[in-house]
């Protein structure tokens, strides 16, 4: 179907954008709308409420300490004129989920302790008094880690999905991940045909529609990731021209031989000694996307900046950040050039769902171990 500005103001709330960013991001055709539309579970007084707790801020790595889960019947619900229920059918797993944990950064905000864990995803309206949210539809961006929230659909800016999308693409090829990518690439990164371009990340969310974007602009793109499969990914389903391990190959070698002149842009996804190694081998005027630094989210430590300032200042590398939201007037246009790629099947992507809500916690971690491919998210069982 074809997205019209219309529905796609729809789909995404103008006020819980960073949510919506929170929610994934590469693209894919997962049949999965049969699933998040299934037939309205009866909600009684007596249907538990599951919720995970930001008991305490995690210090470093994460655990489950850091969790308090709860198990509370609903009660009777009697909604006020406007509101709806919702139960929440899958969930977006984002690294910013991380960092808002340990008390946010620039426009992640903070989570209180004490409360629900935030997080972006679809959820099921089962109970309304509201005309705008009819029982059955669908909505995103609404709630957090539960399995159902009263929400005043009058406050809500976003409106129900329209009928016959499937969700999952809203959570991926067309959502804040891939839209973040396009910004990143074409506004700062800025690859000209022929030039080379480096994605670390390269086979996550937002990094594996990064690389297939510049691979579109006719750069030369090689992609840093962690194992032999997820590269061999990036070669053969999202068609790049070259991949480094960084789990089983030195990251500096490899780019000598790669971009012997230099590397033209470097889009940053997760910060460390990939980023040292990449910096090190940029090209006169290099460009470097700073997205974001994956790998310090989890070890209680900031990311460090690159060693060699006066090696950026003699090389006139740009080097600039940016958050999403900061974007927004660009949603209109960065979706539908994301869906003219996906229509023409220029744009590929992998979803990769676990199941279960009492997983939420172990899924999220995958974020980190690496043990997952493409955008993450977990489907419930509510
Ligand atoms: N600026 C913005 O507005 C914005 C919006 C959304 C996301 N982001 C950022 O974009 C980045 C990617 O987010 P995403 O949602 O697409 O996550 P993702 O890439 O799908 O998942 C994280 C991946 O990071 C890699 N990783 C984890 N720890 C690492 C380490 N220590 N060293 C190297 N790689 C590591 C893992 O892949 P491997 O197995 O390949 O290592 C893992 O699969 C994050 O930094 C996120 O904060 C920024």
């Amino acid at each position: 179907m074809t997205f019209t500005n219309e529905m796609i103001e729809n789909e995404i709330s103008r006020r819980s954008v960073l949510q919506y960013a929170l929610a994934g991001g590469v693209m894919a055709s997962t049949g999965l709308i049969g699933s998040a539309m299934a037939a309205t579970k009866p909600v009684t007084a007596k249907t538990i409420n599951r919720q995970w707790i930001l008991k305490s801020r995690p210090a470093a790595a994460i655990s489950m300490d850091n969790y308090e889960y709860r198990e509370t019947p609903l009660g009777e619900i009697n909604l006020k004129d406007g509101e709806i229920l919702v139960r929440h059918t899958i969930f977006g797993m984002a690294p910013a989920t991380r960092v808002a944990m340990s008390g946010g950064s620039g426009l992640t905000v903070g989570m209180p302790t004490g409360q629900i864990v935030r997080g972006g995803g679809v959820s099921e309206v089962v109970m309304s008094k509201n005309k705008r949210f009819p029982v059955g539809s669908l909505t995103m961006g609404v709630g957090g880690w539960e399995d159902y929230t009263i929400a005043d659909g009058e406050k809500l800016t976003q409106g129900p999905l329209p009928k016959g999308v499937d969700p999952i693409d809203l959570m991926s090829v067309l959502g804040g991940n891939a839209q973040t990518a396009y910004i990143g690439m074409t506004k700062i990164g800025e690859p000209k045909p022929g030039e080379l371009v480096v994605v670390s990340g390269a086979s996550g969310s937002v990094g594996s529609v990064a690389c297939q974007i510049a691979r579109i602009m006719g750069a030369k793109v090689i992609g840093i990731a962690g194992g032999a499969a997820k590269c061999e990914t990036l070669m053969k389903e999202y068609k790049i021209h070259g991949t480094i391990d960084y789990k089983s190959e030195k990251v500096s070698e490899k780019l000598k031989q790669f971009a012997p002149d230099g590397v033209n842009v470097y889009y940053d996804n997760v910060g460390g000694t990939i980023m040292q190694d990449v910096v090190d081998q940029m090209a006169h005027h290099g460009r470097v996307v700073l997205c974001g630094t994956v790998s310090s989210y989890n070890s209680g430590n900031p990311a460090p900046g690159p060693r060699d300032m006066l090696g950026i200042v003699t090389k006139e590398i740009k080097m600039q950040g940016f958050e999403l939201p900061s974007y927004m007037k660009e949603r209109d246009t960065t979706v539908a050039a994301l869906k003219k790629w996906k229509d023409e099947g220029k744009l590929i992507g992998k979803v990769d769902i676990r199941e279960g809500f009492k997983n939420l916690p172990a899924t999220l971690e995958l974020l980190f171990s690496g043990d997952k491919e493409g955008t993450l998210l977990l489907r419930s069982d509510a």
